[in-house]
């Protein structure tokens, strides 16, 4: 199987690629930036550097890599969203429109990306349901809403098979974007560091999803052929980050966790997701307990530091 993977290069990308290779699929991945050395070194995977808002590109891309599947990671994420609105659109939805274009002319046999829990604005039942309301209050979410319309509209008019997921909070080492990353992987970083991790939001609360776990959630979705529904919450363990740190703590007992109390940062989305569905249509269901993704990252980035 031939799969294309857009925003390889980015932190979800990155898990991606090497599990696709692994698991035997010929990969094409794809991003706007230039060829990183450990997809150049890495058998099975070819990259094509591309900026998806050009549309032309986009169908010489699809038309000459021809995929049986296509994930696209590619997006920006909430602070570049809603510092630059038309750049979120563009990049987020037209670029998500080019390719699903291109996926249909290209005989594309599944398309699944990436949404958001942004979809969502707060103030609704918790654990909120795939089928809420949606109201984004966000930028960011406002743009994976319109692509979670255009999916469905693929699936309709076109008769693509296509499929989303919500992710929560998606940690892991070497994630460096995104409005999560500060009170999860960067803490988490810091731990791994010996440096003081510096928690502002201690009652924060949200779900922790570890990014092999989003991995899993993604492979599943990719493999499944489940023709209505769409769009799946997915969720994992919901904590807030002072207990999370506190878990941290128990782990690595020399950690240092510094609580700051200061007003909270007004943040847009609901805190627990309902992803019955998921469990259910596409047999999703975690492998990470927080302990245990805990672990992994901060050794995870112990190593590499010590490799370096
Ligand atoms: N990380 C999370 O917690 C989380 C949660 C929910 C949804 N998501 C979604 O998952 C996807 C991947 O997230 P991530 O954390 O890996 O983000 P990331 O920022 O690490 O990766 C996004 C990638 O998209 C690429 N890109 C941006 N503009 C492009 C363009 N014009 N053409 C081609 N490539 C372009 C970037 O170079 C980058 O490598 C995104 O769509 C994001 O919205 C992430």
């Amino acid at each position: 199987m031939k799969v294309l993977v857009t925003g390889a290069t980015g932190f979800i990308g990155s898990y991606l690629v090497p599990a696709l290779a692994d698991q035997g699929s010929n990969v094409v991945a794809t991003d706007i930036v230039a060829e990183p050395r450990w997809i150049t070194s890495r058998e099975g995977v070819e990259y094509r550097r591309v900026d998806l808002c050009r549309d032309p590109d986009v169908r010489e891309l699809v038309f000459q890599a021809r995929p049986d599947k296509v994930v696209h990671l590619a997006g920006l994420l909430f602070e570049a969203c809603e510092e630059a609105p038309s750049r979120g659109f563009q990049v987020n939805l037209m670029a998500t429109l080019s390719l699903l274009e291109a996926c249909v002319a290209g005989d594309v046999a599944r398309f699944v990306m990436t949404s958001s829990p942004s979809v969502f604005g707060r103030g609704l039942a918790e654990p909120v349901a795939d089928d809420a309301e949606r109201l984004p209050e966000t930028v960011y979410g406002q743009t994976k809403l319109a692509c979670e319309h255009l999916l469905d509209r693929y699936r309709r008019v076109h008769g693509l098979s296509v499929g989303a997921v919500r992710f929560p909070w998606v940690y892991g080492p070497g994630r460096t974007t995104g409005l999560s990353a500060e009170h999860s992987s960067f803490l988490l970083d810091a731990i791994a560091r010996d440096e003081t991790a510096i928690v502002r939001n201690a009652d924060q609360v949200g779900d922790w999803l570890y990014v092999r776990d989003a991995i899993k959630a993604l492979i599943l979705l990719l493999e499944c052929d489940d023709d209505p529904p769409v769009t799946y919450n997915i969720a994992s363990g919901i904590h807030s980050v002072a207990d999370a740190m506190a878990v941290a703590q128990e782990l690595f007992p020399d950690a240092r966790v510094e609580i700051r109390k200061a007003p909270g940062a007004d943040y847009p989305y609901a805190s627990s997701f309902d992803d019955t569905r998921a469990r259910k249509r596409i047999g999703w269901n975690p492998d990470y307990s927080i302990r245990r993704g805990f672990k992994e990252h901060v050794e995870e980035v112990r190593r590499s530091l010590a490799a370096a």
